[in-house]
């Protein structure tokens, strides 16, 4: 047996006692993760150079058509790897050497794309911490003076919807393009409980499809501007620039998804919510800091505890030891855990012995409770594993 065998074996035991609030994480149906492993995996998709195509090109047909379907959108661009490579894709399609790209700063919690390399200038979108957004009258002015080339709203720390409108109008005033970076909240504006970017005037949306959206590991995007999807063809397809293959069994994996949810994505994308607020509450009535209440915390899945680098790694390992796993953020996501089948009870001890650890106690006292919990949590909810 080879010893790599031994270690996924590992970590799907321990993981599976796991309750993960990783934001940026989820988990697939069965049926979808079963697309992962089909022959696919090891199959190309050039129909003009290779044989054996009989079925993957409708794969990929399906595909599309279901991404547009769900995101309202006339092309759907299933190829990206990764959302990083999504938002690589675009810059590059839609930006030249030496423009400027407004983007919201890694400091406020926007995603820390490097323009450097890329010969692209960043300018930062003037911030509200009191309200954890964009302060849009300030991004007006900023937006008038520079004039980017590209303006990305959408961040890595994100509890409510940016200001896409506002946006949108003063960017086809100086002729900029507005990208709705959604890696995070993807499966949230499918389920149509977030925003809806291509309606409120962004050009493009994409994102990584393995965050709120509870997809395979990778990236989208999708658009409505006939041009813009011209570009996008050029730097996604082939001849290739970023992507050759783009690993078809992913992007079936991707389009099973989809089709999930169609089905489901509303009824989840609502109760992701509601338990985010709800782990919120919990936390906040047991005096533990967390910001936003008069907005009910979060409009997404992420809730933010109050936090330092320091004082963050402490609270993820502390956590940790009692099989809870978060990030260094410190975020907390309820997507997987939902996607998982937690129930209210379930959530709200789980947010009870978060509040306890946080406040001192000794996480080894609830790790026996926490592993129970989890290893029950074994079959996906809003998912065709339901009705297979
Ligand atoms: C806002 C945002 N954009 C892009 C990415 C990159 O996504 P991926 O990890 O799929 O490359 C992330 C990842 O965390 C993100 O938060």
């Amino acid at each position: 047996m080879a010893r790599i065998t031994d270690l996924i074996r590992e970590h799907e035991k321990y993981r599976g006692r796991c309750i993960n609030l990783v934001p940026s994480e989820n988990v697939m149906s069965l049926t979808a993760r079963k697309a992962l492993i089909s022959d696919l995996v090891h199959r190309y998709h050039h129909k003009d150079f290779y044989g054996g195509q009989k079925y993957i090109q409708e794969i990929i047909e399906e595909t599309r058509e279901l991404l547009s379907k769900l995101f309202k959108a006339n092309f759907a661009f299933p190829e990206p790897l990764s959302g990083n490579i999504s938002l690589l894709s675009a810059i590059l399609a839609l930006s030249k050497p030496r423009d400027k790209i407004a983007v919201i700063s890694p400091e406020n919690g926007g995603y820390p794309i490097n323009l450097e390399p890329l010969d692209r200038i960043p300018i930062y979108l003037p911030y509200d911490e009191s309200i954890a957004n964009i302060n849009v009258e300030e991004a007006i002015d900023l937006i008038h003076r520079e004039k980017p080339k590209l303006i990305i709203l959408g961040s890595s720390f994100i509890l409510f919807p940016q200001p896409v409108e506002a946006i949108s109008d003063v960017s086809e005033e100086i002729e900029a393009k507005v990208i709705y970076d959604g890696s995070h909240v993807l499966g949230l504006i499918a389920g149509k409980q977030f925003q809806d970017p291509l309606r409120e005037g962004a050009d493009v949306l994409l994102g990584s499809t393995h965050k709120t959206f509870p997809g395979p590991q990778g990236g989208v995007i999708l658009t409505n501007d006939d041009e813009i999807a011209k570009k996008i063809s050029k730097i996604v397809g082939f001849p290739p620039v970023l992507i050759d293959n783009p690993h078809i069994n992913r992007i079936a994996a991707l389009g099973i998804t989809a089709q999930e949810m169609l089905l489901y994505g509303k009824q989840y994308a609502y109760t992701v919510i509601q338990y985010a607020r709800r782990i919120a509450q919990e936390l906040f009535n047991s005096g533990i800091e967390i910001s936003f209440k008069a907005k009910n915390f979060t409009n997404s899945h992420q809730i933010w505890l109050r936090t330092n680098e320091e004082s963050g790694r402490i609270m993820k390992d502390n956590l940790e030891e009692a099989r809870i796993i978060v990030d260094t953020g410190v975020r907390i996501g309820s997507q997987e855990i939902v996607r998982r089948g937690i129930t209210e009870k379930e959530l709200i001890r789980v947010a009870e012995i978060i509040s306890k650890i946080l406040k001192g106690d000794k996480p080894s006292k609830y790790r026996d409770e926490v592993e129970l919990i989890a290893s029950k949590l074994n079959e996906i909810k809003f998912s065709l594993d339901q009705s297979s």
